[in-house]
Order: structure tokens, then sequence, then C-alpha cells
């Protein structure tokens, strides 16, 4: 049956989002998709163990009332931001909370500014939400340019730091962007737990703010799908007024409760990546016709300095059976970005990499 007329009519001109690999067999070093390389610590998964009981059969808590509670007063509390559970969004990971914030504000043909490259879902949702797409080139060293400045749209998405290389961009930045755009800055910071530098603090400050956030990453929680939001309670309440009604689901809603119970021992995991980012940049920049770029999120953007190079180097790790990723994207095709794993992956990979950086560099 030919289904196209039952489609939407610009069906054809959406662009699909395209993953990382995930493959099912065993045996992998997957340095491909930014996930945290430890599982979350044992009492947390004892904590979540214990909740697979009777109240499966139950729809969860609707608001998750104590979840964001925990987000507020606990997990908020020294970040000099909002902390009022009425200014916590909770969904079905942050990309739950993109689409939902896409929900809100966009009526077809606003204006959407996101920069490129950065995260590729921007660019999907705005298709999805027939959106005016406005994708603004970053600088040649992945800086917000001053055009920026001047937009003029009713949603920003900005990536903080820049997934694929790296990057935080600086509260003054960010400041500067939410006093001169007229519209909603999002800020996504599903890496923002590992640098110090964030735009929570600026919420008590500008109005147009939206911090999103994840437990995919820095809380190992990316299979349970949980994000946050944290904004004025008027933006808030127009989320919930959009999401789907049991958006959270009951044992994710115990995981993060328990990673928030627990974050001591997460802290500890993600400091042992961020030394290890560092010892991964400082190895690989010791090639000739390679570099890395500066970064402030759980995994390395690598420079080669032919695209020919870099997607030998691609071919070779997979044949190692390691995955890193490339992206096959005007001004990318030169890069590969590399998750950072846990000691003994990332010096397998630098095992790796050497032996092919003597066939090629
Ligand atoms: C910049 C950025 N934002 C959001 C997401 C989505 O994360 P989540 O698992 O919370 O939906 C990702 C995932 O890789 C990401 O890189």
């Amino acid at each position: 049956m030919d289904y196209e007329e039952f489609f939407r009519e610009d069906f054809d001109r959406i662009e699909q989002y395209k993953p990382g690999e995930q493959p099912t067999e065993e045996g992998w070093v997957k340095l491909n998709t930014n996930e945290n390389p430890y599982p979350p610590p044992q009492v947390i998964l004892d904590e979540i163990k214990m909740s697979v009981n009777d109240k499966l059969r139950l729809y969860p808590d609707p608001t998750a009332k104590y979840l964001r509670q925990m987000i507020s007063s606990v997990l908020l509390v020294d970040k000099n931001t909002l902390t009022n559970p009425r200014s916590v969004f909770i969904d079905n990971g942050s990309d739950g909370i993109l689409e939902n914030i896409m929900k809100a504000i966009v009526d077809p043909g606003d204006q959407v500014d996101y920069f490129y490259p950065s995260y590729g879902m921007y660019r999907v949702l705005s298709m999805c939400y027939r959106a005016k797409r406005n994708e603004v080139k970053l600088t040649e060293d992945f800086s917000i340019p001053d055009e920026a400045y001047s937009l003029k749209g009713k949603l920003m998405f900005v990536n903080s730091p820049n997934n694929p290389n790296g990057k935080a961009f600086s509260k003054n930045t960010i400041s500067k962007l939410c006093s001169s755009y007229p519209g909603i800055v999002a800020v996504d910071e599903a890496y923002g737990d590992f640098c110090e530098i964030s735009a929570l603090p600026l919420l008590k400050e500008f109005k147009n703010l939206i911090v999103v956030r994840t437990f995919s990453k820095s809380f190992s929680l990316a299979s349970l799908r949980m994000g946050y939001a944290v904004a004025d309670p008027e933006i808030i309440k127009a989320l919930n007024k959009v999401r789907l009604p049991y958006n959270v689901n009951y044992l994710t809603q115990i995981a993060a409760v328990s990673c928030i119970k627990h974050r001591d021992l997460i802290k500890k995991q993600n400091e042992k990546i961020i030394s290890e980012r560092t010892r991964l940049t400082e190895a690989i920049s010791q090639y000739n016709g390679v570099s890395v770029e500066p970064s402030d999120a759980n995994f390395i953007f690598i420079k080669f300095s032919e695209k020919s190079v870099c997607l030998k180097f691609n071919w070779d790790l997979r044949e190692k059976d390691m995955l890193v990723r490339h992206f096959s994207s005007p001004g990318l095709y030169q890069f590969l970005r590399v998750s950072v794993g846990t000691p003994e992956d990332n010096s397998k990979f630098l095992e790796v990499f050497d032996e092919i950086a003597q066939k090629y560099l």
C-alpha cells in the first residue's frame, strides 16, 4: 500500500536523527555514544532491584513530587540557582524535555535558532515542529559568532558543553545571549556535571532561560531515560501542560532519587572520568598531525590533519573492536569523537591508537 498520502505534507523533508551504533553483541570497547563507563554504584542498583515489586502494577506519581523535591532541595542546593520544586520539570531523558520545550513554545513558522555543529536533535525537532530553522555556524574554534547576539527568534538552543567538540560556553556568553535574545534560551547542559561552568546561577537573573540537564551521562542512567529542566515556575507550568501524563516511569523515579542520595559515590566516578580526559588529551596531543580540542565534557574531539587519515583511524579502530564516533557532516570529516572510558578502556584505546599511528602518522 502506498502510504504517502496519509503522512503529513512535509514528511519527506524531515531528517531522522542518526544515533551512534549500539551493538547487541559483547566484546566492543564502546567509546562512541558518551555513555558513562561506570555502572551505577551497587547500592543504587540494589535500591532499584528492591523496587521491582507490586508497585509496578500502578501508574507512577504523575507529578513525581518526591523526585522534584530531591532535585530542588538536594541536587541544586549548592548550585546558586532556583531551588523551588515548582522550578523543576522532569521528563523521559533530556530529549523529552527538548521536545516539550518545542511543543510549548513554537508555532509553525516561528524561528528556532541553534548552532552548528551541535547536538543533532535541535535540527530534527525544528523540522518535526515546522519551525523556521536558523542554523548558525560556530566559529573555527567552536565559539559563538557575534551575529548570535542580534538574532530575533522565538527559541534558541545552546549546548554547553557543546557536543561534539566538548567546550563549555562561558557564563558571560550565555548571559549576553539571554539579554540580547527576544525569545526563550534553552541551555542544554547534558554534560554539565563534567565541568564547573553552568548557566544555573543565571536563572536568578534571566526569566527567558531554561537549563536542561540529564541523568544519562554523569549519573550512568542512560537506559532509564531521566532528564530535568530548571526555569521560572511559569515556564515549568507551560511544559507540564503539554507533556504526556506519566512521562517518567516509577523505576526511573526510584533510580533518580537513589542517585541523588548517593551522589558522593557518583561524584567520585565522575572525577575519575575527568582525570582520564586529561590523560587521553595529553597522550593524543603528542602525535604529529593530530590535535585535541579542549573539552569540559566526558569525551574528547580529535582533529586529524587529513580526512583520509581520520577515516583510516576510524576503520582500523573498528577492526580492533573499538567504537568511536565519526560524523559525515560538513566541517567534521577530519574529527573523531571519543568518549572517555574506564582507565582500562582508555589504555587499550591509547595502545591501539599508537599502533595505527605507526602506519599513518
Ligand atoms: C547535547 C545532548 N543533549 C541531549 C542528549 C540526550 O540525552 P538524554 O539521554 O538525556 O535524552 C544528548 C545525548 O547524547 C546530548 O549529547
